[in-house]
């Protein structure tokens, strides 16, 4: 049969399961298969345990279903705080010695037990002074076994178990071609997790990820209007990021015009101005939120900078659905005074019959992780 040899990149997030089947076109790439379906049914967040890995599964299911996936072989990742990520120079010494090398090292930086972890290293290159430059990567067992059990009751053949801010990062490289001396940095706004990476001199020099997501948003919506999470999502989608404070709004609208000044008044008097309407709430609810995670973006691409490399960010290109806010690029390029855009995970690619261009336009920026990960194995 065709395509029994073919893999599909499978980003199981926190709200939502990616699926996508890609395949060599000429020099570069085609999206052939695509589906996307909601982990959550009644879009609230109480299951957990158990229940959240039978909806899980059944999120894996739709999406492969409905995008008409063919693969029998997945490419997937975990994500999360819990993952260890390390930058580590060592004397060049023979592979097996370097093993156990990192092994030693690895016990320095986990809180637990090393039998507990799965551990990955990669070679990023040798420095001028005969030393090597390597990634190492540690995921708790338990947490990557239970990821492997989702793929594998599916009928999935796990090839690699990735993590996501590294598939987010491939699928830069693939669209973008960066040039050795390009330094960006990635910030992949999901549900419940930001995957920050920072890549420079063709690898990744720097990788965090963080819990303030999209899910905050709405849980922080949900307290201040006093509404079930699913109601918060609702009106979460209806707002945007807030008027950076150095932007002039030429051709804002006069609702935004009001909300800036409001701002001003806010910030002058230090008090809210008098409009406790449930949408002002959920729209201060929306900018603390922010205000968070640009701080811990700022924080890591400082503490990148200050490590010494010589390197400083030129630009942010930004991802996950949470990147789908209205004015998000263009508040955060005046909090982090860089250049911010969106990342177009298809940039370069074509777009197969079987792949519903409508659809597609809708989803985008939800596709990063999981195109990313189709090109670890395609072909
Ligand atoms: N128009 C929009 N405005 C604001 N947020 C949006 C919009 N559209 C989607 N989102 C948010 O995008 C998030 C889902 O994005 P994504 O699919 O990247 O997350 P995920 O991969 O499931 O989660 P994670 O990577 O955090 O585990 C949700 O929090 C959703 O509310
Ligand atoms: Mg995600």
């Amino acid at each position: 049969m065709f395509g029994s040899k073919a893999v599909v990149g499978l980003d199981i997030g926190t709200d939502k399961v990616k699926a996508i089947q890609l395949r060599k076109k000429g020099g570069s790439y085609e999206l052939e298969r695509v589906g996307v379906a909601d982990i959550h049914p009644d879009g609230e967040r109480r299951a957990t345990g158990s229940e959240l890995q039978q909806l899980k599964i059944a999120a894996v299911r739709q999406a492969l279903e409905q995008g008409r996936i063919t693969a029998k072989y997945a490419v997937s990742a975990v994500s999360g705080e819990s993952i260890i990520v390390r930058y580590i120079q060592l004397p060049q010494m023979p592979e097996a010695e370097l093993k156990n090398a990192l092994r030693w090292e690895a016990e320095e930086y986990i809180p637990f037990s090393i039998d507990e972890v799965n551990l990955d290293s990669v070679i990023l290159g040798k420095t001028n002074d005969n030393k090597v430059d390597v990634l190492l990567v540690c995921a708790k067992k338990d947490m990557v076994g239970d990821h492997m059990e989702i793929v594998r009751t599916v009928g999935l053949t796990p090839l690699v178990v990735d993590v996501d801010s590294f598939a987010f990062l491939n699928c830069y490289e693939a669209a973008y071609k960066p040039a050795a001396s390009d330094c960006v940095a990635l910030v992949n706004i999901g549900a419940g997790i930001t995957n920050i990476n920072i890549y420079v001199g063709g690898t990744s020099r720097f990788a965090r990820d963080i819990s303030i997501a999209g899910d905050a948003m709405t849980t922080a919506i949900a307290q201040k209007m006093q509404q079930p999470f699913a109601k918060a999502e609702q009106a979460k989608h209806s707002l945007s990021a807030p008027i950076a404070d150095d932007v002039e709004g030429t051709d804002e609208e006069e609702s935004s015009l009001i909300s800036s000044i409001r701002g001003t008044v806010e910030r002058m008097t230090g008090s809210d101005f008098a409009d406790d309407s449930a949408e002002a709430g959920a729209q201060k609810a929306v900018r603390n939120v922010l205000t968070n995670l640009v701080g811990e973006v700022r924080r890591s691409i400082q503490f990148f900078e200050n490590q010494g490399g010589g390197a400083t960010v030129q630009r942010v290109y930004l991802g996950g659905g949470t990147a789908r806010m209205a004015r998000l690029p263009e508040w955060l390029s005046a909090e982090l005074e860089l250049p911010v855009e969106l990342l177009d995970p298809l940039r370069g690619f074509s777009i197969g019959s079987g792949v519903d261009q409508s659809t597609l336009g809708s989803v985008k920026e939800h596709l990063g992780v999981g195109i990313g990960l189709s090109l670890r194995k395609v072909g």
